[in-house]
């Protein structure tokens, strides 16, 4: 007889006789869908929920373990805990892609429930086993002591900020999807539940390179419940990639494998069970062959080609003066080699996706950084018009560049096809860390020159990226790299040579920074070390070259109106002279719009609609918060309140392409499209006296397109990007080597939302410490040795104190109010100033990232 165990959740008493995972029984059985299932392996959080008074996660937890307890979920708050979350997690601007949020918050409950008014350190150790790779935790603290204090009755819930009468630009906004994400209801892919869905999974390569000699399915095949087993023969044209199409969807039998993220076969069943037993039934023989596991190999003249071409896969060459000459002219000259790791994104949502036949074609449901690209991948496999592809995007849990390739979706659309059913693909964790494209490792030799007086003469460098398997956007990241490598500084002779070999390692591509954490963290080494030999301080010598409104930049682009790199450095002098000895510098650029000649138009549909204003375009929000800034920009033009305005989201059926959420364009290409179809609306409501109602059923289309210079034209000043935003960061040390505090200064134009750009540049700045100090992705003969757990992410318990702050000019450029990008600078310049702060403590001069020979690499080898 089997054994029944029986608890209690929610305050109802539940039975099962399996014994599982209680996160899979709370999600799959109960429908309870806050309980997020970030890795199923303990590390991340995603999970946590109360366990007779205790925070658990629900992933180690299981449904025989559970007897008896008594269990809390997201969805089993009382109405008063519910509305103090919400209220609070807003007001602090606690949520950005909300995937840890449920987690947080029942973490943040079990705190509560113990201590009524906890300190922030007590609240810290309460977050350490929950990660989030969005906030830098500052604002999750200071929700759960908000929160705190409204159930104590110290403070209250002003319920006119959720409802948002006065939402326009500048103020501080609700976001948008603050009660879904805080309460759980809101929907990621892997939440859909529709009729008749089924699962898909691929079987994945065990080598990074080898032949495939045959794939045995008939096993899995005849198992019951399994509806299909999908081989490349299955595809229309087996080719995707964002930009070049050289990643094979499977590997066909008779070819090679390029990485173990490859996928050999995809198996569809009736249930995830049954999915996982017919994996491990699927028999694949292969031929191993030597990987090509680094750049040098890769460059080897009798190294296997990774691809038929060859192993070069992008390079790039950008020049401007003569950068020979002007060294062999300088006072003083510095050349250094750096090496910095491939990162890992770490979203907490791993990729998924529901697909299902549509209209004439398929609809995909996605969880992607643009709509409009997945579905060109999708329609160039299966060899159709784009149209009859539908991508809809739900809630995206964090991207950070690393969900601009397909990686769900197209071989859910394929299955979904194949069975004519609805068919959900939801990544396993390490099967995330395998298949996605990370931040280029890099390998690069940096000479900088100066005259006497610390003004900067030339740069030489030449910079190799390990691409990985696949191109991904290889070709534009190594291009930012190398326009990047210059600095925000005003010099003219540059020589930038710049190199990414395919490997057998893991595909790199996109990550937030786009090749510029990499260049900038060389490139500000060097600086240090020019200031020394001019006897000048790290502040100075960036004063001095920093560029203005109106000079050239080394690119050749004049500095707009709205540069405001010298008041970022002016913003952290104190904070860094006052601190001698323990405190490191580094600035930043970073473009705002994809530039370079290229076709960046930004595209938004205004639809009046039942009394209010609905707002279309297909602008991915991975969670920095778009759709609530492009809602701001309706509300500031017309005067209308948050609840007049509904954001339709990114769904290619319905909202014009407006481009990716890549290169910190969103708010400015994006934002102004929705700022012209406003100003549209708004004509029209004051000739209707302000009655939206006379309005009902018409529509405001915009474009915004500023044109700009390709790389390399042959112009005097060519116009390299839109925009540039700019920052400052200073990072200070304590006397044990840790780091206390960060100012990080920033110049983003006019600042749209306060409360979000401030967990964007704290977020940031704990993204880039953790590139400095203690993420690694160690690789093993190509294969990734890190698990969620082991990629060194930085928790609540490690946060410095970090200081964000925006200086907002008078002069703004005329586009979207004034708003520049904020969303790949803050990570740029965090890793080179924490480098200088080492070295100005100790003078030895670490050149490989995550540094070593710190208080963070000896603790962590301590618990190794
Ligand atoms: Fe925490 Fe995105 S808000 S992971």
């Amino acid at each position: 007889m089997k054994e029944t165990y029986t608890f209690t959740v929610n305050g109802i008493e539940r039975s099962t006789d399996q014994d599982k995972p209680l996160l899979r029984y709370l999600r799959d059985d109960l429908h309870l869908h806050s309980v997020k299932d970030g890795c199923s392996e303990g590390a991340c959080g995603t999970c946590t929920i109360i366990v007779d008074g205790r925070a658990v996660k629900s992933c180690v937890l299981t449904t025989k373990r559970a007897v008896g307890k008594n269990i809390i979920t997201t969805e089993g708050l009382s109405d008063e805990e519910k509305e103090a979350f919400v209220y609070a997690f807003g007001s602090k601007g606690s949520v950005q892609c909300g995937f840890c949020i449920p987690g947080m918050v029942m973490a943040g409950k079990a705190l509560i429930d113990r201590v009524p008014d906890p300190t922030e350190e007590e609240i810290k150790v309460a977050l350490k086993g929950n990660i989030c790779r969005c906030t830098g935790y500052k604002k999750i603290i200071e929700g759960i002591q908000l929160t705190a204090a409204i159930l104590r009755g110290d403070a209250k819930i002003e319920t006119d900020l959720e409802k948002g009468d006065v939402y326009g630009v500048g103020q501080h906004a609700f976001r948008l999807d603050v009660r879904e994400k805080v309460l759980g209801y809101g929907e990621y892919p892997d939440d859909v539940e529709m009729d008749g869905m089924v699962y898909a999974s691929a079987v994945r390569s065990k080598y990074p390179r080898a032949r495939i000699l045959d794939i045995h399915t008939e096993k899995a095949e005849a198992l019951p419940g399994v509806l299909a087993v999908l081989t490349a023969d299955d595809v229309p044209n087996n080719k995707v990639g964002h930009l070049q199409q050289d990643w094979d969807v499977m590997i066909a039998k008779g070819s090679i494998t390029r990485c173990v993220g490859d996928a050999i076969c995809l198996v569809v069943a009736e249930t995830r069970e049954i999915l996982e037993k017919a994996k491990k039934l699927v028999k694949i023989d292969y031929e191993e062959l030597q990987p090509v596991t680094s750049i040098s190999e890769a460059m080897a003249e009798d190294a296997p080609k990774v691809h038929s071409k060859g192993n070069l896969c992008q390079s790039r060459h950008v020049t401007r003066g003569d950068a020979k000459k002007a060294l062999a002219e300088s006072k003083y000259v510095v050349t250094q080699t750096y090496r910095t790791p491939f990162t890992e994104h770490a979203f907490l949502e791993p990729e998924s996706a529901v697909a299902f036949p549509y209209k004439d074609g398929v609809k995909v449901l996605s969880s992607d950084q643009g709509v409009y690209d997945t579905r060109k991948e999708i329609s160039i496999m299966l060899g159709w018009d784009p149209e009859r592809v539908v991508v809809e995007n739900k809630l995206v849990g964090g991207g950070f560049g690393g969900k601009e390739d397909v990686s769900t979706q197209h071989i859910a659309a394929l299955a979904a096809l194949k069975v004519n059913r609805p068919v959900k693909v939801t990544f396993s964790r390490q099967e995330s860390i395998n298949f996605h494209p990370k931040r280029h490792a890099m390998e690069g030799t940096f000479t900088l020159g100066c005259d006497e007086n610390g003004i900067f003469t030339g740069l030489d460098c030449e910079i190799y990226f390990d691409t990985g398997a696949y191109a991904s956007l290889c070709g534009p990241v190594l291009e930012r790299a190398c326009t990047h490598s210059v600095g925000p500084y005003c010099y003219q002779n540059t020589d930038i040579r710049g190199y990414g070999y395919y490997t057998n390692n893991p595909p790199a591509g996109a990550f937030r920074g786009f090749g510029v954490c990499q260049s900038e963290f060389a490139l500000e080494s060097n600086i240090n070390l020019l200031a020394e030999k001019v006897g000048i301080s790290p502040w100075e010598i960036r004063y001095r070259n920093a560029i203005e409104p109106g000079k050239v930049l080394p690119n050749g682009q004049i500095a707009d109106c709205s540069t405001a790199l010298k008041e970022t450095l002016l913003a952290v002098k104190d904070a860094y002279e006052s601190n001698p000895g323990r405190a490191g510098i580094a600035c930043a650029m970073k473009n705002a719009g994809v530039g370079v000649g290229l076709p960046d138009k930004g595209r938004a549909k205004l639809i009046v609609h039942d009394g209010k204003v609905e707002l279309y375009s297909a602008a991915s929000d991975i969670g920095q918060g778009c759709a609530t800034v492009f809602v701001q920009m309706v509300a500031e033009t017309t005067g209308l309140g948050k609840e007049m305005i509904v954001n339709k989201g990114a769904n290619s059926e319905v909202a014009p392409d407006s481009g990716t959420t890549s290169g910190s364009r969103q708010t400015l290409i994006t934002g102004e499209a929705v700022r012209m179809a406003s100003a549209d609306l708004n004509e029209d409501l004051k000739e209707a006296g302000g009655d939206l109602s006379k309005l009902e059923g018409k529509e405001y289309f915009a474009e915004f397109f500023d044109p700009t210079d390709k790389l390399g034209a042959d112009v005097p000043y060519p116009k390299s990007h839109v925009a540039y935003g700019f920052a400052t960061h200073v990072v200070i040390l304590d006397d044990d080597g840790r780091v206390k505090e960060v100012y990080a200064a920033h110049d983003s134009g006019k600042v749209v939302n306060p409360i979000s750009i401030q967990g964007q540049i704290e977020g940031g700045v704990l993204m880039g410490l953790g590139y400095a100090l203690t993420e690694d992705f160690p690789l093993k003969d190509g294969v990734p040795q890190a698990k969620y757990g082991t990629l060194g992410l930085m928790r609540s318990t490690q946060i410095p104190d970090i200081h964000a702050i925006y200086v907002e000019k008078e002069e703004l450029l005329p586009f979207a109010y004034g708003a520049k990008g904020i969303g790949e600078i803050a990570t740029i310049p965090t890793a080179p100033a924490a480098q200088g702060a080492y070295y100005a403590m100790d003078h030895v001069l670490r050149t490989k990232l995550p540094m070593e020979d710190t208080y963070y690499s000896k603790k962590q080898k301590a618990v190794k």
